[in-house]
């Protein structure tokens, strides 16, 4: 969570920053800040609580500067107020910082190092930035080992940018867990959290370590671990469409994201298809996945609801059972594992903390992992033995879609390929029926009409709500009501509709909106059954079916797909209810109070 930007060049900075930050606001939009260094080494400092936009009205448009660092920020450490938005600097103002993570031990350097120090802020970064001056000012450090010094002391994770206004010609870098990159051009260099951010500027960028420093000045990038050893690491080019990171006609990303899923699920066949029009995947992976005993498969959120389409798509697929795991709950809570398992992450960005720290323990088990992830060269990329891509293209709206649908489809197209290179026969041909499935969610999203009006005559006022469903549609249900959550802040539940009576049915009243998916023949009948059931009692039922399971009273008839991949076309409704209900609430559809799209502290 937080986002941060550093450039130092030949071009003004002011707009590069902003731009940048504007990129990264789907990391947190608590509040937002710059630093900048103008043509005579003077340092202007601009912080706004809330949005980019606000921060953009109050910069100076009349300043010219050619190097500077920028923040948006999740709130961590003290409330959202610009007193703890970001650039922090120390009490004399020489050294200015922006940080994304935690710092855990900031209250015992405080005490430590930092008794006698004037805070300004409630933030654990303050500590950063107070700590450095401390070492220069106290022990006569230069800031390159001064930053090295506070680095040693801090615990916890950071991706951290640093300002020295005595030396104003050069940025500092350092990172700890938290994801951070250099890019580099002709005449300029920048620092970003992720290469969307800077991708105007450059398309070449190098990856930073934990353990490493980076030294910038607008010609050079020095890269150096902590004992002063000068690391040499080649750029890579991050193959990101500038265009792709607009919204294009659309109001919204989440509609535009929604509309996407169709040529997501084209551009998947494509990518996994060989030149003789065959699905193919890494043998490597293939023959991992045949050793082992059992897949886990570990992630958060939506990618977690994904995952348990997955175990169901593994299981009937390649005969393999599967399990599901929350990383949160896994890192600290590891069940009994197999003698043989392979570990599958699920992560839309492919930063999320949680997954990292099992993925982080998986690694020094010695166990084999593969990352699902939509984002090339993000730390679970990098970190597991293996990555398959989304190829989804840059999900924006913090609520995920169609990142979704594509970790689906890929887990598809894996066990198709596991099947076949096991010699058993795949029940399905996964190319052939994500074709149809293309087809049939552009039909869905054709009558959006029909889920705009369901929203209001069901959602509009209430305040809660249930979604249910047995069997592959309980997996869908469970993310129907992540979405409806997060972004129309409905308190909404994904329950399995044979629980109901167990107790949850008890908040059943008058006008409570149920809304029941039904796709799969045999629990069927018996999620229709415990409709009524809820009708009974005064529910505001909606009945979404599919094709041949449908009846006069329901509200949406899904055209038919293959059994095994229904969730890939159910959820299309859920996520445009999900829409309309926040849009007509008047919520912010991509920035949902409270949230981050990459959450990288755990
Ligand atoms: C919900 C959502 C989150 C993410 C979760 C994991 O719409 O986006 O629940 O799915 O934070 O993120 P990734 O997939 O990036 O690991």
């Amino acid at each position: 969570m937080c986002g941060i930007v550093g450039y130092i060049g030949n071009k003004d900075v002011k707009e590069i920053l902003l731009s940048g930050l504007d990129t990264l606001e789907y990391r947190g939009y608590d509040s937002a800040g710059i630093y900048i260094t103008d043509e005579k080494n003077q340092g202007h400092l601009f912080k706004e609580k809330g949005r980019i936009a606000a921060l953009r009205d109050k910069v100076d448009e009349s300043i010219n500067a050619y190097s500077g660092i920028g923040h948006t920020r999740w709130a961590t450490h003290g409330v959202p107020s610009v007193e703890n938005a970001h650039p922090h600097q120390s009490t004399s103002g020489r050294f200015t910082i922006v940080h994304n993570g935690v710092i855990e031990n900031f209250e015992e350097v405080k005490d430590a190092y930092l008794a006698d120090v004037h805070f300004h802020s409630t933030t654990d970064t303050e500590v950063i930035v107070q700590l450095i001056a401390w070492f220069v000012e106290s022990e006569e450090l230069d800031t390159i080992d001064a930053f090295k010094k506070a680095i040693v002391t801090l615990k916890g994770s950071y991706a951290l940018a640093l300002v020295d206004n005595e030396n104003p010609d050069t940025l500092y870098a350092a990172k700890n867990k938290s994801p951070l990159l250099l890019g580099t051009g002709e005449g300029f260099n920048v620092i970003s959290s992720d290469a969307m951010a800077m991708v105007r500027e450059t398309s070449q960028f190098i990856e930073l370590m934990d353990g490493e420093v980076a030294t910038l000045t607008k010609d050079s990038i020095k890269i150096e671990d902590l004992a002063g050893e000068t690391i040499e690491r080649d750029s890579y080019t991050a193959h990101i469409d500038a265009n792709d990171l607009g919204k294009g006609t659309y109001p919204y990303y989440m509609i535009k994201e929604i509309d996407e899923q169709p040529a997501v699920m084209r551009k998947l066949v494509q990518q996994y298809q060989n030149e003789d029009g065959n699905l193919e995947i890494n043998e490597d992976i293939l023959a991992e996945v045949k050793e082992s005993d059992r897949v886990y498969i570990v992630a958060c959120g939506t990618s977690y609801n994904a995952g348990w389409v997955g175990k169901q798509l593994i299981e009937r697929i390649t005969g393999t059972p599967a399990e599901v795991h929350l990383a949160s709950e896994f890192a600290y809570n590891t069940p009994l594992l197999t003698k043989k398992p392979f570990f599958i992450f699920l992560s839309q960005s492919g930063e999320t903390a949680d997954s990292r720290q099992v993925l982080v323990q998986v690694n020094k088990a010695g166990y084999p992992s593969l990352t699902l992830t939509n984002v090339p060269g993000s730390t679970l990329s990098r970190e597991a033995k293996y990555t398959l891509l989304l190829h989804a293209g840059p999900e924006i709206a913090v609520a995920s879609t169609k990142a979704y649908t594509a970790q689906i489809a890929v887990l598809a197209i894996l066990a198709e390929c596991v099947a076949k290179f096991n010699g058993v026969d795949s029940p399905l041909d996964v190319a052939h029926e994500l074709g149809i499935i293309a087809n049939a969610i552009e039909t869905v999203i054709d009558d959006h009409e029909v889920f705009e009006h369901l929203s209001v005559t069901h959602l509009s006022t209430s305040k809660n709500a249930f979604y249910i469903g047995r069997g592959i549609d309980y997996y869908v249900v469970m993310e129907a009501a992540l979405k409806l959550k997060e972004v129309s802040y409905v308190q909404a539940e994904g329950w399995a509709s044979g629980e109901l009576k167990h107790g949850t049915i008890a908040l059943i009243e008058d006008n409570t909106p149920v809304i029941s998916i039904i796709t799969d023949e045999v629990s069927g009948p018996h999620t229709r059954g415990n409709a009524h059931e809820v009708i009974s009692r005064g529910a505001n039922s909606m009945i979404i079916s599919m094709e041949g399971l449908d009846r006069q009273e329901d509200a949406y008839v899904l055209p038919k797909v293959h059994d095994l991949l229904t969730p890939l076309i159910s959820v299309i409704p859920t996520q445009l209810i999900a829409y309309y209900t926040a849009l007509h609430r008047g919520n912010d559809v991509d920035k949902p109070r409270n949230l981050a799209k990459s959450v990288t502290v755990e």
